[in-house]
């Protein structure tokens, strides 16, 4: 402690500025979130662009950006989880469906080949123009190339945008595409470990095409490449991001899991089990059990039971707020521990049930906690800003986002129009909705019961469509960059030594944000 040192050594900073373990300490007893706290800045010959934001989940799963999808059913789904690895996160699959679905919910994301079409739009030989006219006004289509394939996905030949006209209506596909020999293709084989790269080499060897189709061995589409789409993504990887793959090249994913019981309560091993052993051979490369609350019997036994099954497998559990959960979950075998009882946007376990830690406070616990017994933390729920990104980060190791990630647009969900602004569905895992779709395990409720008699520990609300991922994260991305800058941090292991934390009052917090103006345009 600062106080401890003589004071004549003790310099102004260091007596008002303190380090985590002089910080956290002294406040014991109070529960401190985000917002009630601020970072010092420190020296800094680090600009926010030289900052690197590697981190892990285990041993075998590293990311660029610290950042995780939340496994929620208004957040990840493939679509999510494909964007959250290419930015260099990872995406959490949901469990609020059938296991099936869940496997081939994993099976998306690993077969996922970036800038690459997987189920291109296609029309048949016999079809008129006329036919492909109509199909592109009803579905709204911004573009009129097409392969041409039989009912059995064999590729026949590639009708060119420039036939698909008025004058030509009556004419039959087959009299105007360009036949397969013809057609600029690839053998899904031969695109390598770096399809992008197979596919731009190829658009720059063939002046004039810009559409490039992938057969298999046996002349099946299998998919399309753009030429723009080539290019766009050519120019994101000069940007630095560093897609999370595994040593086959393919996208990572997380995937949640419930713990099935039986009729008499028991944990259904065999079904687990099952379960699981088909996730890990679709590729999946991290296992969460996800509870409300993850200090418990019920979760120990069964992540010990998958630790036992599979030695390798990144394992998360959760959630605990709590220094004694961290390390019962650590000592049960799980790699990463998840940190948050009720901070979350849409959870009200604080207002039913009265419990749960304000983040940083359970933060500072469970890191400590975590570095004793060599596991990883994830700071989940409660972040509305890239600021408390780069206060989590501090403490943890990477954070869950769901509200930050539910309006954008490749989370699961339809858009809805309200008064002229755009929505999307977002709701807690412990509404009653959600509950009914099958995360009632989740909250210690039993999925059959009449959810009119249990208490809801979260809300259904809307998100404002909020852009791509890509924007989103470039956005959180950039701001956490800024706060290293600030702290004179070039990685997180610094970041995590070099900051100094201070209490914020009320007047501070309003401090803080934009005040006394009138905001023309947000500034986020
Ligand atoms: P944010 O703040 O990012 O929080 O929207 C997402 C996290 O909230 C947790 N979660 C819930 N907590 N009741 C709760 O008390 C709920 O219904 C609920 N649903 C999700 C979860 O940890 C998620 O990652």
């Amino acid at each position: 402690m600062a106080s401890s040192k003589s004071k004549g050594r003790v310099s102004l900073d260091e007596r008002f500025y303190l380090s985590a373990d002089d910080f956290f300490p002294a406040t014991a007893g109070l529960g401190l979130t985000y917002d009630d706290v601020s970072l010092a800045t420190r020296y800094s010959e680090v600009l926010p662009r030289m900052t690197r934001l590697d981190s892990s989940l285990s041993d075998s799963l590293a990311l660029s950006l610290p950042i995780v999808s939340s496994d929620m059913d208004t957040v990840t789904e493939h679509r999510m989880a494909i964007a959250m690895a290419l930015n260099g996160g990872l995406g959490l699959l949901h469990y609020n469906m059938a296991e099936a679905d869940q496997l081939a919910e994993v099976r998306r994301v690993k077969n996922h080949i970036h800038g690459m079409i997987g189920d291109p739009a296609v029309v048949s030989a016999d079809d008129t123009i006329a036919q492909v006219l109509a199909r592109i006004e009803r579905d709204g289509l911004a573009f009129s190339t097409f392969p041409v394939t039989s009912s059995d996905g064999t590729l026949l030949g590639l009708l060119p945008g420039s036939t698909v006209k008025e004058r030509h209506g009556q004419r039959k596909v087959v009299a105007v595409m360009i036949p397969r020999d013809k057609v600029f293709t690839v053998a899904e084989k031969d695109l390598g470990k770096d399809p992008i790269a197979t596919a731009d080499r190829k658009f720059s060897e063939h002046v004039g095409q810009n559409k490039l189709l992938v057969v298999d061995a046996k002349n099946k589409l299998r998919g399309l490449f753009t030429l723009s789409d080539i290019e766009r993504i050519s120019e994101e990887s000069r940007a630095h991001v560093r897609p999370t793959r595994d040593v086959d090249f393919r996208l990572r994913v997380g995937v949640a899991i419930s713990v099935p019981r039986t009729a008499d309560g028991e944990i259904d091993r065999a079904r687990l089990l099952a379960h699981v052993s088909a996730l890990i051979d679709e590729g999946a490369d991290a296992l969460a059990i996800s509870t409300a609350h993850g200090h418990t019997k019920g979760v120990g036994d069964a992540l010990r039971m998958l630790r036992k099954a599979h030695k390798n497998i990144t394992l998360i559990a959760g959630n605990v707020t709590s220094g004694e959960g961290v390390e019962f979950l650590a000592s049960a075998g799980a790699d990463t521990v998840k940190i948050g009882q009720g901070p979350g946007s849409i959870c009200t376990t604080r207002i039913v049930a009265g419990v749960g830690i304000p983040q940083l406070t359970a933060l500072y616990v469970a890191s400590r906690a975590a570095a004793k017994k060599g596991v990883r933390i994830l700071a989940d729920g409660g972040i509305t800003k890239s600021g408390d990104i780069v206060k989590a980060l501090t403490l943890a190791d990477a954070v869950i986002l769901g509200g930050l990630l539910a309006g954008s647009r490749e989370a699961p969900g339809k858009l809805m129009e309200i008064n002229g602004k755009t929505y999307k569905e977002y709701r807690g895992m412990g509404s009653h909705e959600a509950m009914r779709k099958g995360s009632a395990a989740r909250y210690g409720h039993s999925s059959s019961g009449k959810f009119s008699k249990v208490a809801a520990e979260g809300i259904e609300a809307l998100k404002e469509v909020s852009g791509t991922v890509d924007q989103v994260l470039g956005t959180l991305a950039g701001g956490v960059q800024s706060g290293l800058g600030y702290l004179g941090a070039a990685n997180l292991a610094e970041h995590r030594k070099r900051a100094r934390y201070i209490r914020v009052t009320p007047a501070g917090q309003r401090e803080a944000a934009p005040h006394d103006v009138i905001e023309i345009k947000a500034g986020s």
